[in-house]
Parts: structure tokens; sequence; C-alpha cells
């Protein structure tokens, strides 16, 4: 079986403040980096601030690397103040912001130019689960991205994020959550085995302390990316180490 760093990873959303970074970065310091890789993603605004040592990554990115487009945040300038990761394709930017499978393939695209991680999120809906869409939904998500990849050595990251486990405190059972992560090894697998073997592939849904070391148990979960709980400094750095 490949051996994967476990990661886990902190989502603010529009949460958080310079306060709780701090603690956040304190806590997350006193973890053993060897056993698990932990990466925070505050809003863009806390991004400069010292970090000491903590990865940290965005919870978005433009898909253009410079020019008018107001408002935008390009993968060179999140490298410039020090993210390693970018969170890509979160099903709030699909369903909020109108990202199509196409725009965030095209947000991997820039994310790798950039040199940075992407962490893509797929993810389905409550009533795409009802009419066994499940593994369609993912299938064509993952796939829209992996056709695309310049090549299949770059570093990805992919999370799987139910959308009707996202904040609803009703989280995947780890048997709903590894059937989804072994379909997504399988299609990674397709396109190549090295790629499928070094893939960590993410849960996140309601993961809280009480819940997440039976989910990292599973041999195709591989961390967490967390929302809720990751505003609690205690519950996070639980979470965390629960995945060693
Ligand atoms: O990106 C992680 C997030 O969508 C999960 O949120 O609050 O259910 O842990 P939450």
């Amino acid at each position: 079986m490949a051996i994967r760093l476990p990661l886990v990873v902190a989502n603010w959303k529009l949460n958080g403040d310079r306060q709780l970074l701090t603690e956040m970065v304190q806590s997350i310091k006193e973890l053993d980096a060897e056993k698990v890789e932990t990466v925070l993603c505050p809003p863009y605004v806390y991004l400069n601030e010292n970090t000491d040592g903590v990865k940290k990554g965005a919870q978005s990115v433009a898909i253009q690397e410079s020019g008018a487009f107001t408002g935008e945040i390009s993968g060179r300038m999140l490298r410039d103040v020090g993210c390693q990761y970018v969170i890509v394709g979160h099903s709030e930017r699909r369903a909020m912001f109108g990202e199509s499978n196409d725009t965030v393939a095209k947000k991997v695209l820039a994310t790798l130019a950039a040199g940075l991680i992407p962490i893509l999120c797929v993810g389905e809906t409550d009533e795409q689960r009802e009419a066994g869409e499940t593994i369609a939904v993912i299938t064509e998500q993952v796939k829209s991205v992996l056709d695309v990849l310049p090549n299949y050595s770059d570093s990805i990251v992919i999370a799987y994020e139910p959308v009707w486990a996202i904040g609803t405190g009703k989280t995947a059972t780890s048997e709903q959550a590894e059937e989804v992560h072994l379909a997504i090894r399988k299609i990674l697998a397709g396109y190549s085995q090295e790629l499928a073997d070094l893939t960590r592939i993410l849960y996140g849904g309601s993961v809280k302390p009480d819940n997440s070391e039976e989910l990292f148990s599973k041999e195709n979960i591989d961390g967490g990316l967390i929302g809720g709980a990751s505003l609690d400094v205690e519950a996070f750095t639980n979470i965390c180490k629960n995945a060693v």
C-alpha cells in the first residue's frame, strides 16, 4: 500500500480574525509535522500575516495571472505571500459563484502554473445522491480536471465533500466516504498508477474530533478538509492528532 502523509486542511471560509490566526499557528506548531501535514486557509487578507512556518493556502484563485480583473487574486500573488496550496472548486464556489467544471479545471491549471498545489473539491448534492448519481457526478468532476492536466507528476490533492454534509452536522459514514474515495482512486489509476498512489484524497463535511478517527482509519481517506471545527483551536488540533 502506498505511503501518503496524512493531510488536514483548515478552510476558514468567511470567518476568523488575526487573534484566532495567532492562536491557531501556536497550536499547529506543536503538532508533529512528520506524522501529519497541516495547512491553514484563512481569508486572503490574513495570508500575509507571519505564520511562523505553518503551511498556508488560499480558498480560491484567479484564472488569469494579471490584468484588468478587479477583485481577483492570482496564483503568483498567493505564492508571493508564502501560500503553498489552493482550494479549488469548493461547492460553495460552484453553487454561489457559478464555477463550472471548466472554470474549476482552468483554476487548477492556474494553481499549478504558479507552482502551488491545488486541492480539488468534488461532491454530490442530496438530490444527486438520492437519485443514485453520486459516482457519476464525482467521475465527471474529477475527469474534467485530469483530462487537462499537463502531466501526471504534478502534485494535486482531491477533497471529497458531499454537499449534503457541509455545515449540516450530517457527516457521511466512514463507509459512505470510503466508497467514494475508492472510486476516485480508481479514476486516478485509469490515468496513472503513480498519480493514484501518491494523490491524497481528503474527506470534508462536518468532520469533528469525535468522528475524525473513524473516518481517517479508512485506507483511502488520507485526511480532512475542515470547515467549522477549524475555527476552534482545540477541536482542530485534536482532528489533526486523529489523522496521525
Ligand atoms: O471545505 C470544508 C468545508 O466545506 C466543510 O465544512 O463546516 O462541514 O466542516 P464543515
